[in-house]
């Protein structure tokens, strides 16, 4: 091998060991930052840890749990949910913490017969208060591909967001005296499990058992964690104040508009009385 051999071998050496850093930092590994927490077998991780599923049958679902726990910061997944006929099934994706007066902040995926659309609900609780739910179609089928939903956390506000479009936004109120989530630090979970008493239409649709075992798959998770992260704040410098950007307004705008569902804030049948006071933020 002559000199240039050596040189370009380096190169190669030197880019492998880079690259190899880069992954490590960025991308989180299943094994490493992740336990199977329920289900038995029914939880795996593949790929040396770059991909874990979650199964359900008729004896059980499977659920994981985050091994750290988080106070703000940005966390990302890449979900592909139950394909075929999934009726009656539940991918729950959220932070919580613990005890009574928890805080957690929900996505959750319900499942419906082929062809029909998935719906989205997501949902917040401070101090062991939920009744906050906002529920959404997608815009594409989240069965057939790997999509990335996110949760950026704040002490001034949390926004959710699907394939980086931000679809839901709850901004601090304490001013208004709602509880805002940012004494408790909270682990990232995930579940597949059944409930066709309420998923689907309402709980019209059943489960159909014959298409057993439902799978859930995870990949790419992704934390930006402000506790060990000084540049978290700086990293997203247009999420920075309580507002967005003009294109990503616009963004929730669109969403809002088009593949909103369900929104407390505007059911009136619910609060008959007048409607909770972060709805006038
Ligand atoms: C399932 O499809 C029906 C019919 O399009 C729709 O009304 C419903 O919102 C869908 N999702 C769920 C979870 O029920």
């Amino acid at each position: 091998m002559g000199i240039s051999g050596n040189v370009s071998c380096l190169v190669l050496l030197v880019g492998l060991a880079l690259s190899s850093l880069i992954v490590g930092s960025y991308a989180g590994n299943f094994y490493q930052d992740f336990d199977l927490t329920w289900g038995g077998h029914r939880p795996k991780i593949f790929k040396g840890g770059q991909l874990l599923s979650l199964s359900l049958d008729k004896v059980s679902g499977s659920g994981f749990q985050s091994k750290k726990e988080y106070l703000f910061g940005r966390i990302d997944m890449q979900l592909k949910l139950v394909a075929g006929n999934s009726a009656g099934t539940v991918t729950a994706y959220y932070l919580s913490s613990q005890g009574p007066t928890h805080d957690e902040i929900d996505f959750e995926f319900l499942g419906n017969v082929s062809g029909d659309p998935y719906v989205l609900h997501t949902n917040i609780f401070t101090q062991g208060k939920g009744n906050r739910e906002q529920q959404f179609y997608l815009w594409f089928d989240p069965s057939k591909n790997f999509h990335t939903y996110s949760i950026i956390w704040k002490p001034q506000h949390i926004i959710f967001l699907v394939d980086n479009t931000p679809i839901r936004v709850f901004k601090n109120a304490e001013s208004l005296g709602v509880p805002f989530p940012k004494n408790q630090a909270m682990r990232i979970y995930s579940s597949l499990w059944n409930a066709d008493d309420w998923a689907t239409r309402g709980g019209l649709v059943k489960t159909d058992w014959s298409k057993a075992p439902f799978t859930a798959y995870y990949r790419n998770f992704n934390v930006i964690d402000a506790k060990s992260s000084k540049s978290f704040s700086d990293s997203q410098p247009s999420w920075q104040t309580n507002a967005l950007d003009a294109p990503s307004r616009r963004r929730l705008r669109w969403v809002q508009k088009y593949f909103m569902i369900y929104n407390y804030c505007t059911d009136l049948k619910r609060f008959p009385r007048g409607f909770p006071a972060e709805c006038r933020n």
